[in-house]
This record gives C-alpha cells, sequence and structure tokens, in this order.
C-alpha cells in the first residue's frame, strides 16, 4: 500500500519552501499536456498545487500521470521549484511554485462527474448538486461555508459557556411541541398506533431544564418543521437555544448582543455596533408594514389617512369609507420612473391583492401627476412635509385594507430597494422587535398564540385576558438581520394559574391540556422560577454572514424546497414487513 501520509496541504507551499522534498495527496483537478511536459493541478480542502511530470527527470512516472484523469485520487513524493520565468500565476497562493515528482501513486481511480469540479467553468443547476452532495463539496464554496459554520458554532459554544451556560442534549423522538407548523411523526413498534413526534423545538424541555434547577442553559440542536418552505426555511434546521433563570429581558438582550459582536470580531473580522436597535411590533407595522423591516433599506412607509380625508379624490375617500389604510413610500429620486415602470409595479403589487397604485412626481415643490388636482396646495404640502419630498423623489400610495397595504408595501419597497440599488449593504443592520400582541387571528377568527403558548403577557395588559384578549401585548422579542428574523423569544410563564389561563384561551379543555401538557403543568406547580429564553436560527445567521440568500448553501445535506434529499431520496417507501411490524397499513389508493 502507498504511503499517502502527507507533509504539506495543496494550498500551503510557498516560495520559502524552494528545494524541499514534500508529500502531497489529494485530487487531480486539472491536466494539461505541453510539449512533452505534464502538469497537473493537485487539489485537497486547502487549496491547489501545480505538478510537473518531466520525462527527461523520470520516464516511468511521466508515463503514469499520462493515465491521469480528473477527480482521481493521488499521492505524490516531490521538490518544490521556482515556476519558470514568466509562468508564476498571481491569483494562486502557491502560484510561485511547483513540485517536481519523482514519485507517483495512484489511488482511487473515478468515473467521469456528472459536472466540473473547477468552480470557474460552469454553473451548475442546483438540483444535479444536491443528488452528487458528495462533489458539489469537493467544489470549495460549500466547504468554506461549511468551515464558517463550524467556527460559528465553537465560537458560540465558547461564548455561552464562559458566560456561565452549559450545553444539555434534549431528546429527538418526544411528544408534539406547539411551535405553529405540522409535526414530523415517528411511529412506534413497541406501541402500535402511537407515535412520537420529532420537536419543533427544544421549548418544553428547556423550560423544564429551568424547573430542574440548571440555571443557564443551551444547546446548538435540529430542530422538525413539516411546513410550507422558503428560501430561508429547511424543515429540519439548526437552533442555538438558550434558557436561564432568574434574569431579565435586558440581561438576555445584551448577553445576544455581546454574542453577535464576539462573532463579528472572530468569526467575520468586522466591528459591530451595539447595542441594537428596537422597535416595538407596532412602530414596524407603522413605518414598514411589516414585523421583521430591513433596515438598510432607507424608504419608510407614511400613513396620510387624515390628509386623504381632505382631498377631493373619490377612491381614497371611499377607500376611508370602507375602513381602509392609505399609505406612502417614497423613492428617492425616482422621477425617471416611466409610465411602463410604473405599470408593472402596479402588476407586482396586484399579486398581494392591491387594486391601484396611486403615484405623484415632486417637481418644483408642487406634486405632479393625473390626481394632483384633488390635492389643494395646502394638501400637497403636508404631503411634501410628512413624507419628506425632495424635487426628484416618486411616491407610491396604496389604499387597501389595513394588511394588504402593508404587505404591498412592504414587498414593493425591498423590491424597488434590491433593483434602484438602494440598499445600504456596507453594514448589518440589527433590531429588537418588542411588544408583539400574544394572540393572533387564524383563518377561523379563532385566537391562536403569536409565539407559542408559554409566552407571558405583558404585566400592564394582563387585566384585559378576560375582555380583549386580542389587546394583549406579549413579553416576547424577536432579533430581525437585515429584514429576516434570526431569533424569537420570551419571558414565560411560570405561574400554573396563568398558564392554564391561556391554554383555555386558545380552547384546550382541561382533559386535552392533561393529554398534551400534563407533565408540564404539572412540573410548573413544583416551584418555578421566573424564566426566559430565545433561539436563534444558525441556519438563517450563516446565511447572512456568508451572504447567500438560499439557506441550502449553508447545509451540508440539505432538502429540496419540497422537502425531499434527491440523493438519499428521501422520503421513501418502506417494505410491507417493516410496515407490518409497525401495524401500518397503507391505503394505497388514497396515495396514488
Ligand atoms: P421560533 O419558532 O421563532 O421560536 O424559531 C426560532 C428561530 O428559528 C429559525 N427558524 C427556522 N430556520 C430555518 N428553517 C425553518 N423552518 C425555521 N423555523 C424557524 C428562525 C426563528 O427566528 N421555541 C421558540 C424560541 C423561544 O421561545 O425561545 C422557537 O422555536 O430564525
Amino acid at each position: 500500500m502507498p504511503n499517502y501520509l502527507r507533509s504539506h496541504h495543496c494550498g500551503e507551499l510557498r516560495i520559502d519552501h524552494l528545494d524541499q522534498k514534500v508529500s502531497l495527496s489529494g485530487w487531480v483537478h486539472r491536466r494539461r499536456d505541453h510539449g512533452g511536459l505534464i502538469f497537473i493541478d493537485l487539489r485537497d480542502h486547502n487549496g491547489l498545487t501545480q505538478l510537473v511530470f518531466d520525462p527527461k527527470d523520470n520516464l516511468e512516472c511521466h508515463k503514469k500521470a499520462h493515465q491521469l484523469r480528473s477527480e482521481w485520487v493521488i499521492t505524490i513524493k516531490g521538490v518544490v521549484i521556482p515556476r519558470t520565468e514568466g509562468m508564476a500565476n498571481p491569483n494562486m497562493d502557491t502560484g510561485a511554485i511547483e513540485i517536481e515528482v519523482e514519485e507517483l501513486d495512484i489511488l482511487s481511480e473515478a468515473d467521469t462527474p456528472p459536472f466540473s469540479i473547477c468552480e470557474e467553468v460552469e454553473e451548475v443547476k442546483e438540483d444535479l448538486r444536491l443528488k452528487y452532495r458528495y462533489l458539489d463539496m469537493r467544489r470549495g464554496k460549500l466547504q468554506r461555508n461549511l468551515h464558517m459554520r463550524h467556527q460559528v458554532m465553537l465560537e458560540v459554544r465558547n461564548y455561552l459557556s464562559q458566560s456561565g451556560f452549559f450545553e444539555v442534549s434534549t431528546p429527538i423522538l418526544c411528544k408534539a411541541t406547539p411551535e405553529g407548523a405540522r409535526d414530523y411523526l415517528v411511529p412506534s413498534r413497541i406501541y402500535p398506533g402511537s407515535f412520537y413526534a420529532l420537536p419543533q423545538s427544544p421549548q418544553i424541555f428547556k423550560q423544564l431544564l429551568m424547573i430542574g434547577g440548571l440555571d443557564k442553559y443551551f444547546q446548538i440542536c435540529p430542530c422538525f418543521r413539516d411546513e410550507d418552505l422558503r428560501s430561508d426555511r429547511q424543515p429540519e434546521f439548526s437552533q442555538i437555544d438558550i434558557e436561564m433563570s432568574f434574569e431579565h429581558i435586558e440581561t438576555l438582550f445584551k448577553l445576544t448582543e455581546k454574542m453577535f459582536s464576539s462573532l463579528y470580531k472572530k468569526c467575520l473580522q468586522k466591528d459591530l455596533e451595539t447595542p441594537f436597535q428596537r422597535l416595538t411590533y407596532q412602530q414596524c407595522l407603522d413605518d414598514y408594514g411589516t414585523d421583521k423591516p430591513d433596515l438598510r433599506i432607507p424608504m419608510r412607509l407614511h400613513n396620510l389617512n387624515d390628509i386623504a380625508q381632505k382631498s377631493t379624490f373619490s377612491i381614497f375617500l371611499q377607500a376611508l369609507e370602507n375602513d381602509n389604510t392609505i399609505k406612502a413610500m417614497k423613492v428617492p429620486q425616482g422621477s425617471d420612473i416611466s409610465r411602463r415602470m410604473i405599470d408593472q409595479y402596479t402588476n407586482f403589487v396586484a399579486q398581494f391583492g392591491v387594486k391601484g397604485l396611486a403615484w405623484f412626481k415632486v417637481q418644483e415643490n408642487k406634486l405632479q401627476s393625473s390626481i394632483a388636482k384633488f390635492f389643494d396646495d395646502t394638501l400637497q404640502q403636508e404631503i411634501i412635509k410628512r413624507c419628506d419630498l425632495k424635487d426628484g423623489d416618486l411616491l407610491f400610495i396604496v389604499a387597501d385594507k389595513k394588511n394588504v397595504t402593508n404587505q404591498a408595501l412592504d414587498h414593493l419597497r425591498r423590491h424597488i430597494a434590491k433593483e434602484r440599488n438602494l440598499i445600504d449593504t456596507s453594514k448589518d443592520a440589527f433590531l429588537w422587535v418588542t411588544d408583539f400582541p400574544l394572540f393572533e387571528h387564524d383563518d377561523n377568527l379563532e385566537l391562536q398564540s403569536s409565539h407559542h403558548p408559554f409566552t407571558a403577557p405583558h404585566p400592564d395588559d394582563v387585566h384585559l385576558l378576560d375582555t380583549e384578549p386580542v389587546k394583549v401585548r406579549s413579553q416576547s422579542y424577536d432579533l430581525v438581520l437585515n429584514g429576516y428574523e434570526i431569533a424569537s423569544g420570551s419571558q414565560r410563564i411560570h405561574n400554573p394559574k396563568t398558564q392554564e389561563k391561556i391554554f383555555s384561551l386558545l380552547r384546550l379543555t382541561p382533559e386535552e391540556i392533561q393529554v398534551k401538557f400534563g407533565f408540564f403543568v404539572k412540573a410548573l406547580t413544583y416551584g418555578t422560577p421566573p424564566h426566559l429564553g430565545i433561539a436563534l436560527g444558525l441556519d438563517r445567521m450563516m446565511m447572512i454572514f456568508l451572504n447567500t440568500e438560499n439557506i441550502r448553501d449553508v447545509v451540508a445535506f440539505p432538502k429540496t424546497q419540497k422537502a425531499s434529499d434527491l440523493m438519499l431520496e428521501a422520503p421513501a417507501k418502506v417494505g410491507e414487513e417493516q410496515l407490518r411490524e409497525l401495524k401500518i397499513d397503507i391505503d394505497s389508493k388514497e396515495i396514488l
């Protein structure tokens, strides 16, 4: 068996290593034959080194090199020499040297890969890359991303351990946790007809750890949610989950901010400004139309209800009569936007149910558009002042149901900012969002928890629980980074009576409470410390750190948007025998 132990990695050798005898192992990245000489770029996780095979020096080695093909695995021994005059490659770390090969051994041959591993050669379709993920990894980008992910996890663990937290693993086979998505279920063989649920988060366990007196817990853990997927969602994702007792929200905010400062310094070599900005949920909706605004975009929304009321524009007046909301968004120096482009934006907002997009252009401190005549000079000046308009700006206005107006303008704001390069990408914008409502209405207008049912109500609003529960604010918070919700948490209910009250407002009968959360409510009665926590979405954080909009770029073996693994071909059918053991009878007519 050839000795494939390495003296160096493939990205390490420099001109200082001249004349050294080295041994390298790796993959054949590229082969070029030049007038008798064979050049091989040898690749490993660390970089590339050029090997040269000269028939005059070593005929046998040269002959072997002739057989080499892309992705064969080899090991060589040789001497570091300078590249010949004019052949140095300043774009390559090892571009000043090459290795004159004295010994070559082939460790593995390789079939022709389904796509080129040389990154620069071709753009490869994602489905193909997912099917051959192990080859995609060889292309470097994914390896670099996974390496950064490792560094971030390491730093998180160091930081939290040094801050008095310790990591506890919680079960994967457990019972449904109410985070709002569908559960992934695992059938039990021993208890036919019964199922484990994979955790949507370790929420209940981390609260039990506080009841158990652990004081400060964290865990980097997998979570599973069967929900509609988007570019920032995976059915299986990782959380940095944190919980602590006898502390205030301010302590948790500071801890999180310091953790990010440390990650930025150590992993991204950047300084981070703290404390992070804070806005209430209501302020976010008013100013940006969303609870996760990207604050790198300079545009804001402005409510024009009162001004529109004084106009003679019948569409706006009618909208106000129907209790709609009229909001505007300025596009700085957007006067160059043509009628055709305005039509395109009108179509863009139509997908959110908006029927029309009104607009003004600002010229000589006056509003110009076909509807300007419905706004007298005083009203025009009020609009100009409220929206801080300057000559050359354009103002878009939407009048629709409050949530439709907000949703449409939020999307339009991000769309135009991207299109017109208005996002200040030189900085990262962190934002704490606080004072969320405790409940929201589901599609059937029934109450459901906005965060989860263990979130404590705001102390100032507890008296509204019986009369106007939708008006009750919660003690929950989100952390938003560049328009992504990267973390969520809350002060928890530690009083069993309050917990039961919340369950009953969520229409759980005492029997249902007993079946679903009996163990938990019981645990709360044995002396529960006030406690609070947060969970950070590791994958989303990594997306932002690595500047990608695709969550799959930061996960080693991700699932597709349709929750399948193209490499494993999972989910997959299982054999009759296995089903029989689990006493599961599949109705194949239903599946077809
Ligand atoms: P929440 O459900 O908000 O809170 O989740 C916390 C964070 O996890 C990330 N996240 C996801 N990332 C990728 N794919 C998904 N499908 C996905 N779902 C959520 C988000 C989110 O902010 N137990 C509570 C936390 C707590 O109260 O302490 C919880 O899980 O970045």
